[in-house]
């Protein structure tokens, strides 16, 4: 038995105490055989009454937590499974204010077994993901066209739940430590805030991970910047057998899932039986990912009423992005088109540099004529997707804005609504309150609920 952390709960001098032994116990932990190499155990007090637990292990291992009033006789308080590599729980000094507290691994009580209850918080009635409530501009063209729900793969309550599950779980990456909430964070509106994404071995990409609001509405189908994959079913396995993200075999995955009782369920009402197979693993992470839907910014309020809630700031920033009559020439919604911000069929070059260091979508299909041509992504919530560009050059909507106002760099493939008078790269010459009222703008496709929506977030019991 390796102990682990003691701390009594009201008493200020145990504070030193228990410093010494979180050391003392990631020590012995690191030594053991049983428990992960990279085990870490703290047990913090965080106020007079309460304890803070963490314990991360990228395996599922068995861990028991008790108390003592008298540091002598130990009464088990409970015995925890850490799914999903971490743990997390406050206990509150219930013992008259003289409780101590331990964990520890136990190597010979393994055996407890995954189940719905004990690995998820999922409710009770599934939540709706099949059928959002959507804004009417969301019912008809063009936004209507651009939902890329493929009929063989609808999207179902109990699907997305699955979907929900595998998108938070580190099981689908082969060391067990990252999922793909890692690089779509949810407080971000599902991007990465850090410029490169770390992998599962901590090695770095070389694109920054966009932000996946709205997804479901893109009519070209394809998705990564560069469209290599053809269809949202077939993005979600990519990142998985990716060598730097997740590094995993499918094969490797659907065993380690078959392990788990809990996926045995979720399948089986996802999909009408238990069987785990690749395919159902894409499909239902597509449904959660179609799930991402944000409707609720102060936009699409001001899409309701004629934008009478916008600041005279924010309404200048929306002539200027739409090029109503009087302003600069049409510019941003060419090409961020519809109220999801997409363009229907276009890919664009738009003048980031020239030559081509990421060559885009030429350097899938090798092409020439389509060197340094990007998906155009989404601008719904870009506020909370920053850094900005498939390489994360930029990092505020400020520079972005600069940029398309003065930066625009010529190229054999720079695309038309970029181009200025005699073949120059355009120059908006926008002043610099314009500039600000752009950036307004821009803010006012932010929507809170997205990043905070429980039922879009983390569901494993202990945190993530
Ligand atoms: C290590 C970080 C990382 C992990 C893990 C990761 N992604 Fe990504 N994701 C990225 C990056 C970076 C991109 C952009 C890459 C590119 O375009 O070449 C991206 C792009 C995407 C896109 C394309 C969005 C669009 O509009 O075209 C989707 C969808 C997506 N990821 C979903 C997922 C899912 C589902 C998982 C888990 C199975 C996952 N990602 C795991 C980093 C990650
Ligand atoms: C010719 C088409 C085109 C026009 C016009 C255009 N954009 Fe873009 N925009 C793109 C493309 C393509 C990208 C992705 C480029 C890349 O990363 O290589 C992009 C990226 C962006 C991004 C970063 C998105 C992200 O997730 O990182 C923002 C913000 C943006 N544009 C805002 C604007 C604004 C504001 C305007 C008007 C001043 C505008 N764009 C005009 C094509 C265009």
């Amino acid at each position: 038995m390796v102990q682990g952390a003691h701390m009594k709960a009201n008493h200020p001098t145990s504070f030193t105490r228990l410093a010494a032994f979180i050391i003392f116990a990631a020590t012995i932990i690191r030594g053991s055989a049983q428990v992960s190499t990279n085990s870490v155990l703290s047990l913090v007090r965080t106020n007079g009454a309460t304890l803070s637990l963490n314990i991360s292990n990228s395996g599922d291992q068995v861990w028991v937590i008790q108390s003592s009033s008298n540091l002598t006789n130990w009464t088990t308080v409970e015995t925890l499974k850490v799914y999903n590599g971490s743990y997390h729980r406050s206990y509150t000094n219930g013992g008259g204010g003289n409780l101590f507290y331990r964990a520890f691994f136990n190597g010979t009580n393994q055996s407890i077994t995954d189940t719905t209850t004990t690995a998820l918080g999922l409710p009770a009635t599934s939540y709706n993901y099949a059928s959002p409530v959507l804004p009417a501009d969301f019912l008809v063209n063009p936004v209507l066209a651009e939902d890329n729900t493929p009929a063989n793969d609808a999207t179902t309550d109990a699907g997305a739940t699955l979907g929900r599950v595998l998108f938070y779980d580190r099981r689908l990456s082969t060391n067990q430590t990252i999922s793909c909430a890692s690089c779509h964070q949810q407080a971000y509106a599902f991007s990465d805030p850090r410029q490169f994404s770390t992998g599962f071995n901590g090695s770095l990409g070389t694109r920054n991970a966009m932000g996946l609001s709205n997804a479901r509405w893109y009519q070209r189908k394809h998705f990564f910047w560069d469209e290599r994959a053809n269809t949202l079913e077939d993005q979600t396995l990519m990142p998985i057998q990716n060598p730097i993200e997740m590094g995993m075999t499918l094969g490797t995955l659907t065993n380690r899932l078959a392990a788990e009782p809990f996926y045995t369920n979720l399948f089986a009402v996802a999909f009408g039986s238990p069987g785990i197979t690749t395919n159902r693993i894409s499909q239902a992470l597509a449904q959660f990912v179609r799930s991402i839907v944000t409707t609720q910014s102060r936009y699409d309020i001001g899409v309701t009423n004629n934008f009478a809630n916008f600041t005279t700031q924010e309404n200048l920033g929306r002539q200027l992005f739409f090029g109503q009559t009087g302003n600069p020439p049409p510019t941003c919604a060419v090409c961020h088109a519809s109220d999801n911000f997409v363009p229907t069929t276009t890919l664009n070059n738009n003048g980031l540099e020239y030559p081509y260091v990421d060559l885009g979508v030429g350097g899938i299909t090798g092409v020439t004529s389509q060197d340094g041509l990007f998906k155009v992504p989404s601008l719904r919530n870009i506020a909370l997707t920053a850094p900005y560009m498939h390489d994360g050059r930029f990092t505020n909507l400020a520079q972005v804005v600069a940029f398309y106002n003065s930066g625009v760099v010529s190229g054999p493939n720079l695309s038309p609504p970029l181009i200025g008078p005699g073949g120059t790269p355009l120059r908006l010459n926008l002043s610099a309150s314009q500039q600000a009222a752009l950036v307004a703008f821009l803010n006012t496709l932010t929507d809170t609920n997205l990043a905070t929506n429980a039922q879009l977030s983390d569901p494993f019991n202990y945190g993530n």
